[in-house]
């Protein structure tokens, strides 16, 4: 399997099997605008009602073969005829329903080349529609994995309980520009819409698990079928004109075996790996500073703290990350005293929505806390409020006065650098 069919897409139930099809990605072509250059295209030529059915009859086919779990993500423009707005999108939207689809969402896809030009009752367009419908409402959707770590607000440093270590949920503007030429690179023949590669990829990780089918009727230069094979999915395509097809075949055959070297070592981005972990750090930091404040009001006093991550089984849905804490006390507060009153305190907020798994050892002798924390290697001191900015490595014991939480993690967040991101 996985292959472009050279063929017209409203007979697609000739080649594709019914409920085979995870996801359909897909543009449409475009009505009445371009000349893809073949007899009997869609689009071309034809009436705007004709057009519609055309593409009905396609979309139908693809409900037949799509998995009940599965999708469609179309995307799709408004366009102007005898100067007023035609809006396909919202026709489209309709007669899919007719069909059985279920639309999800609407999401807006702002590309930043824009046309240079505006007139009298239009605005510059810069975006496009992304429709996303499902056949059913158990439909895959893995939110997690795309969620977005770059332009999160500062106020992850000092809340970071309130900021999944996955980063900020998607939202329903997405950003992409448009990419010169299609799948196939410059040295490649261009085509006139291809979609961007991060775009499809981005729907494939939300919708698809490696090994299932992704789907272009419309497939042109093959961005949605590349995107598919680099990344470990299936695939099939249609495409009425057979250069697009030997051009995607010759691409894909050059460039699968890097691509998919490439697939493997980012399957989690870099950016991601140190947002979590810094989540995770700041978490875990922040809950002992917390706590111990919160023993204070009660009237016990932590003298100083040593925190470090541990790698216990993680058994509630909400844990992130498990620690252990090293407290050292006064002699006048029993164990058992201290026990009672973290175990009261870990169970409600803010506490319990840290998400941290806790261990808590105490020790009474300084001499003690100092050798611990001699033992090990790299421990950073944090102060009683801040706990995003170490104040120092520890080398010297002197240095231990000056600090109240030590810990292996090491954090040394400028807040200032991420000031007004929004
Ligand atoms: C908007 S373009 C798709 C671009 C594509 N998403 C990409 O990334 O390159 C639409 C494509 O549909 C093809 N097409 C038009 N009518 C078709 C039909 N009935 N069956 C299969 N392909 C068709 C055109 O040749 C054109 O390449």
């Amino acid at each position: 399997m996985s292959k472009v069919f050279f063929g017209d897409s409203r007979d697609l139930l000739s080649k594709i099997k019914p409920l085979s099809v995870d996801v359909t990605i897909t543009s449409p072509p475009y009505f009445d605008m371009k000349d893809y250059g073949y007899p009997n295209q869609i689009g071309y030529g034809q009436d705007y009602n004709t057009y519609l059915n055309d593409i009905k009859k396609v979309f139908k086919n693809v409900y037949e073969v799509t998995k009940d779990t599965g999708s469609l993500w179309v995307i799709i423009d408004t366009f102007r005829r005898d100067g007023e707005v035609i809006p396909l999108p919202f026709d489209f939207a309709k007669q899919a329903s007719e069909i059985g689809w279920k639309l999800q969402d609407i999401i807006i896809w702002k590309k930043d080349k824009t046309a240079p030009w505006s007139r009298k009752g239009v605005t510059k367009k810069i975006f496009e529609y992304i429709l996303f419908f499902s056949k059913s409402p158990n439909f895959k959707y893995f939110s997690d994995r795309v969620r977005e770590v770059k332009y999160l607000k500062e106020w992850w440093i000092r809340y970071p309980e309130r900021y999944s270590p996955n980063g900020k949920s998607l939202e329903e503007i997405w950003e992409f520009s448009i990419p010169v030429q299609g799948a196939w690179g410059n040295s490649y023949i261009r085509h006139f819409c291809p979609l961007p590669e991060d775009l499809v990829r981005q729907i494939i990780l939300l919708t698809t698990d490696e090994g299932d089918v992704v789907f272009d009727p419309f497939s042109g230069s093959g961005t949605v079928p590349a995107q598919a094979a680099f990344m470990k999915r299936k695939y099939y395509g249609f495409e009425l004109n057979k250069n697009y097809i030997e051009m995607f075949n010759t691409y894909l055959n050059d460039n699968l075996e890097k691509k998919l070297v490439a697939y493997n070592t980012a399957k989690l981005s870099l950016e991601q790996t140190s947002f979590r972990n810094k989540i995770i750090g700041l978490r875990i930091l922040k809950y002992i500073r917390v706590l111990s404040n919160n023993l204070k009001i009660n009237g016990i006093n932590i003298l100083k703290i040593y925190a470090e991550q541990t790698n216990q089984k993680l058994t509630h849905r909400h844990d992130v990350a498990s620690a252990r804490y090293i407290m050292l006390c006064e002699r006048q507060h029993l164990e058992n005293e201290i026990v009672d009153d973290i175990k009261k305190m870990i169970k409600i907020r803010p506490l319990s929505g840290f998400g941290i798994k806790a261990e808590f050892v105490f020790i009474y002798d300084y001499n003690d806390f100092v050798k611990l924390l001699f033992d090990k290697k790299n421990i950073f001191s944090y102060s009683m409020n801040n706990t995003h900015q170490y104040i120092s490595k520890l080398t010297k014991e002197d240095q231990i006065d000056k600090g109240f939480i030590f810990s292996s993690i090491e954090l040394n967040i400028n807040e200032e650098l991420y000031k007004g991101l929004k």
